[in-house]
């Protein structure tokens, strides 16, 4: 039973499968060509927005870090160039997804520190209390249940331990909102359309935002899923928030 509205939005609508089912396949099919669309739709500001989640978390000093959602690895990556941790694990339920992440992993010499698994956020398999640090971007909003997939980010967190959430958001300001919409609406189909040929991925992209629960009523719920501090910032336009939540 989906609790909230971003729980009910899926790529595929005609399909009778499951949310998870439908993300890991949808990201299986575009993995080869996610990074580039990731930096043409969010004009190169998305490698910017990890940098300075990450910066920001070095205030913490994390050495075991667990990157949820990781995808192809830019976050894990970007932790591992900042931070000098002793460890980061990456976790996806798209193997597609992570095959590109080792490949860049690999390529950029970081294999001993970085390392990839098949793991659903929701339903974490790792010991409790175990990290610093706990990453994601872009990948809370595909959860499908986003209370299981914070709690979870709670629980592997050692007490003190850090979070650090980006996820894209709808701006508030009329103006920004208007601009967003009219990019996200038309914009990202015709570019999506013309790179990938997947549009289902791209029309789903605004249409979970739209329906993810954001600003403070994603803090109440950090709160409630074992979070004790949250800060909440926002980029470019407010396009992209940022969520730091203490265990
Ligand atoms: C938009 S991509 C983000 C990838 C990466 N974090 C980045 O910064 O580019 C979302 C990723 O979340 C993954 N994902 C969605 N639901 C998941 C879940 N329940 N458990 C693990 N990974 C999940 C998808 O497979 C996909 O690779």
């Amino acid at each position: 039973m989906a609790e909230f509205k971003c729980e009910k939005v899926l790529p595929y609508t005609d399909s009778e499968e499951g949310k998870k089912e439908q993300i890991s396949k949808m990201f299986d099919h575009i993995a080869d060509v996610y990074d580039p669309m990731n930096r043409l739709m969010s004009l190169g500001q998305d490698k910017r927005w990890r940098k300075k989640a990450i910066q920001r978390i070095g205030d913490f000093s994390p050495k075991r870090i667990l990157d949820v959602a990781t995808g192809t690895g830019d976050f894990a990556i970007q932790a591992a160039q900042s931070l000098n941790p002793d460890y980061v694990l990456g976790i996806d339920i798209s193997e597609g997804m992570m095959e590109v992440g080792k490949q860049k992993v690999q390529q950029l010499g970081l294999s001993d520190k970085i390392f990839f698994e098949y793991g659903d956020s929701t339903a974490l398999s790792l010991p409790s209390d175990s990290f610093d640090a706990v990453t994601v971007a872009f990948g809370v909003r595909n959860f499908s249940s986003l209370s299981d997939g914070l709690k979870q980010m709670a629980g592997v967190l050692k007490k003190g331990g850090v979070a650090a959430i980006l996820e894209m958001t709808e701006p508030e300001n009329v103006f920004f909102k208007l601009g967003y919409k009219i990019y996200t609406k038309i914009g990202i189909p015709v570019l999506a359309k013309l790179m990938s040929g997947e549009i289902n991925a791209y029309n789903y992209l605004p249409a979970s935002i739209e329906a993810f629960p954001q600003g403070e009523e994603m803090k109440k719920l950090l709160i409630e899923s074992g979070f004790s501090k949250v800060e909440i910032k926002k980029f470019t336009l407010q396009t992209c928030t940022f969520y730091l939540a203490i265990k």
